[in-house]
């Protein structure tokens, strides 16, 4: 019997501790140290888990006939990799692959994040009744839901999207379980042999022989792994669901990041219809790609190309369209900017979502470098749709935003911008060019202001290397 050892974890980035703190040292999180047993020898070898008994029902592989191969010799005679495609195309690209072998590996553990309600379990029965229409075995298992419910609300999605009923057409390949322990699922899943198997959220799965509560870090940590190493030894692709908390944290530990292969994200204004899905992570594809939906009585439509929510393409005077990164995502977010009479010495600078210091460096380079005269305007500045904007490649959209509410001028439309202002006016160069296009194209935009000396070309957006602010402002208007 292995003896259990007391450990500290820690709920955010799950490093682990002695003694319980206030504070974790590791990523200054408060109140996020969490007390578990940890038995040393389970955690060593998650292949002694559950997993392994599916495997191999009659007792533990045999580790002596495990060896390493030359990679010339592995798989060198297969298939082409078959990937399992959804039939919902914005997902399948962001799962990625090859054009007309798009979808999930075999054998991949995908996690899927996303805040609460903004409609995970919708894109994944969608994407569910998809497969199973499309003959491919798949067991969705719900931890929040009843199978009832679950049953209801796949009805009603695929009446509104005007296809067969459940029951009729090929979903008899779409199994539903409802349920919260590890072992049962397990059991469930070698019965009934899915190629894809859901879990609806992995916070509430627990494996009973773990003295820790459901959604703790020990049992997110044991239960993830065991479900990853599942994937991997019997070539199921588990899709995991997890809610992550308001400021964009997987809530439990970041932990599960790295044991999966793909990590996507589902967001979104809950108070707008339109989501977006993208990959944060992606062994089997690129991070680049995201895909568009709006949300509806009938659960979830695809966007088509071009569709989104800054592509309106239109252009006032004051506001300026830049796609800006958000941890490793890319947005686009509208900037915009009023002026009005103020009194001089005493003009008022308001800033919101955008921040004052760098509104104020703005100001000074446009009267210095550009000429205008703003020491006696009121100046409010601020980022549409409640997005903080706190990247310096999103100053020349805010200083030509600025600029066009003084001159009353906007851009041409379809035209968004990236790019640092200097205090000698001059434009410098930003991280992630590309990724910034690419996002800027897809949502419809033609022309992208950019830094000089910038070579990237992407299809269908037109790069406009801008040196100062002055060349750039020959653009408005
Ligand atoms: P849900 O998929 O349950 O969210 P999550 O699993 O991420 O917590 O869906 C959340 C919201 O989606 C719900 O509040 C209502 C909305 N919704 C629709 O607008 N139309 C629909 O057809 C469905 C199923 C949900
Ligand atoms: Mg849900």
């Amino acid at each position: 019997m292995s003896k259990l050892r007391r450990a500290f974890v820690c709920r955010s980035c799950a490093s682990a501790h002695a003694r319980w703190m206030g504070k974790c040292p590791d990523c200054g999180t408060w109140d996020a140290l969490e007390e578990t047993t940890v038995d040393p020898l389970a955690e060593k070898d998650p292949q002694r888990g559950l997993a392994a008994a599916f495997i191999e029902p009659n007792g533990a592989a045999d580790t002596g006939s495990v060896k390493a191969l030359p990679l010339s010799d592995i798989g060198a005679d297969d298939q082409p990799l078959r990937r399992i495609p959804s039939g919902i195309g914005e997902l399948d690209r962001v799962l990625g692959g090859a054009h007309g072998n798009l979808g999930l590996v075999p054998g991949s553990a995908v996690l899927v994040g996303g805040e609460p309600g903004i409609g995970k379990s919708t894109l994944l029965l969608q994407a569910a009744y998809a497969w199973a229409a499309a003959g491919t075995p798949v067991l969705y298992v719900s931890s929040e839901e009843s199978a009832q419910q679950i049953a209801l609300r796949a009805r009603r999605l695929a009446e509104a999207a005007g296809r067969s009923l459940p029951g009729a057409t090929g979903s008899d390949k779409l199994f539903v379980l409802a349920d919260t322990n590890l072992a049962r699922i397990v059991e469930q899943a070698r019965r009934n042999g899915p190629k894809v198997m859901v879990i609806d959220s992995v916070q509430m799965i627990y494996k009973p022989d773990i003295p820790a509560g459901a959604g703790s870090v020990t049992q997110l940590r044991r239960c993830c792994s065991e479900l990853v190493y599942l994937a991997k030894a019997s070539g199921i692709c588990v899709v995991l669901v997890g809610h992550v908390t308001k400021d964009g944290q997987l809530a439990g530990p970041r932990l599960l990041e790295h044991l999966v292969d793909a990590v996507l994200y589902f967001d979104g204004d809950r108070h707008h219809a339109h989501r977006v899905v993208r990959a944060v992570k992606n062994r089997f594809g690129t991070t680049l790609e995201l895909g568009l939906f709006e949300m509806t009585g009938g659960g979830l439509r695809e966007l088509p190309e071009g569709a989104g929510p800054a592509a309106t393409g239109e252009s006032r005077p004051g506001s300026v369209v830049c796609p800006v990164l958000s941890g490793t995502r890319c947005i686009l977010v509208e900037v915009q900017a009023l002026t009005a009479t103020g009194f001089l010495g005493a003009a008022k600078r308001k800033a919101s979502g955008i921040d004052s210091n760098r509104l104020a460096m703005l100001i000074a380079v446009l009267e210095q470098h550009a000429g205008l005269r703003l020491a006696d305007r009121d100046l409010f500045a601020s980022s549409v749709g409640g997005v903080r904007v706190v990247e310096p490649a999103s100053d020349l959209a805010l200083l030509l935003a600025i600029a066009g509410a003084h001159y009353k001028k906007a851009l041409p439309p379809r035209t968004a911008c990236a790019g640092e202002v200097g205090l000698g006016g001059e434009i410098r160069p930003i991280p992630a060019l590309e990724q910034r296009a690419r996002e800027a194209q897809r949502l419809g935009y033609t022309h992208l202001l950019v830094p000089p000396g910038t070579r990237t070309p992407v299809k269908g957006l037109e790069l406009v290397p801008v040196k100062t602010v002055d060349r750039a402002m020959e653009h408005l208007g």
